[in-house]
């Protein structure tokens, strides 16, 4: 099994976002997950596709953008020319999932649902081959440093069953994500019931101190120390 850890950058100093995706990367992550957040789907207002175009040269690493905006399709596009790699969204922003995802991948970009605690996964059955992703929020999303909701590990163990059967009728590999209050003393039992990304935010921008470029190295190692256990 490969794990891809993906930190959010909305724990990062938005002062020196450039920097902090730099430093994050060279420290070790696989993906810089990008929150936008709309004051309208959720309670908080973030960044847009034009922070992402900023922060595009700064790295060659995938950008996974998770859309908490409603509606979502009008912004799909302007993400897909701002540089994100994968593009997911909550069903419950979108009037027709199936053609959001395929405007998803029409824009070049790997598409994928995220699924609040409370929202069924039954929301990916019809729509298996359009999905390159499942991402499980952890946590009602809005905001960064909340506590991973234990029953979302239940919840893995059924969408981990979901996508392996999909693979085995299908050969197509679909990733399970996970976002919201991981941790290095959880990231094993959360890839234990299934996940194989997952995104961390406080855990990896609050760690070290401000002046060290260095600083992400040691809290990124203890993460894949943690899955190499698995
Ligand atoms: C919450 C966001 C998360 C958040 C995770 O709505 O989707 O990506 O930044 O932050 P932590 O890891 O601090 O829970
Ligand atoms: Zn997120």
């Amino acid at each position: 099994m490969t794990f891809r850890i993906a930190p959010s950058i909305l724990s990062a100093n938005f002062a020196k976002l450039g920097e902090e995706v730099a430093n994050v990367i060279a420290s070790g992550a696989d993906w810089v997950h990008f929150d936008v957040m709309d004051n309208h789907y959720v309670p908080n207002l973030t960044i847009g596709p034009l922070v992402c175009e900023a922060i595009r040269p700064c790295t060659t690493a995938p950008i996974d953008v998770h859309l908490m905006v409603k509606p979502v399709d009008r912004i799909v596009p302007d993400f897909a020319k701002a540089g994100a790699n994968i593009i997911t969204f909550h069903p419950e922003a979108s009037d027709h999932v199936d053609r959001t995802l395929g405007l998803i991948r029409d824009s070049g970009c790997q598409a994928g649902l995220v699924f609040n605690p409370a929202t069924p996964l039954t929301w990916m059955d019809h729509v298996m081959d359009k999905l390159d992703v499942v991402l499980l929020m952890s946590v009602n999303p809005g905001f960064g440093g909340q506590s991973f909701i234990p029953g979302t590990l239940d919840k893995l163990r059924e969408a981990r069953a979901k996508i392996d059967a999909y693979t085995a009728r299908s050969g197509r590999t679909i990733l399970l994500e996970v976002d919201g209050g991981v941790k290095v003393d959880n990231i094993a039992e959360i890839a234990r019931a299934g996940a194989d990304t997952f995104v961390a935010g406080s855990a990896v921008f609050g760690a070290g101190k401000d002046s060290d470029p260095q600083r992400y190295n040691s809290v990124l190692a203890n993460l894949r120390t943690a899955l190499a256990g698995v």
